[in-house]
């Protein structure tokens, strides 16, 4: 979906119905590269910049979980994220985070903003 900000500063991302459990979507705020998906139901979002060195996390579109669909992985060095925090609990950015991208869902379409 292009990129098209609403006068509130949220930016319309994609349909609610269009993001599965563990199914991750792309997607540029303000030409910031972030990500969103779904977990156990619930949605999360991130700008896609590992706190290691600033860099995406992801080399393939739309993967980034690692090997046993349990943590969010850095494909340059490592790092592990708790899905639903963002937190690093494994590699060279460990103790750091994340940031988060707030989510919102109007007439069935998720917006998100920074
Ligand atoms: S850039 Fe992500 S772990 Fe180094």
């Amino acid at each position: 979906m292009p990129e098209e900000t609403m006068g509130d500063g949220w930016t319309p991302v994609c349909p609610e119905s269009g993001v599965a459990n563990d199914q991750f979507q792309e997607f540029q705020l303000d030409g910031e590269p972030c990500f969103l998906f779904r977990r156990r139901g619930r949605l999360f979002a991130y700008r896609n910049r590992c706190p290691h060195l600033g860099i995406p996390l992801n080399w393939m579109p739309e993967r980034f979980l690692d090997p046993d669909n349990c943590f969010i992985h850095c494909v340059n060095h490592g790092a592990l994220f708790t899905p639903e925090s963002g937190d690093c609990i494994a590699g060279p950015c460990q103790g750091d985070r994340l940031m988060s991208v707030p989510l919102r869902i109007a007439d069935g379409t998720i917006e998100a903003r920074l």
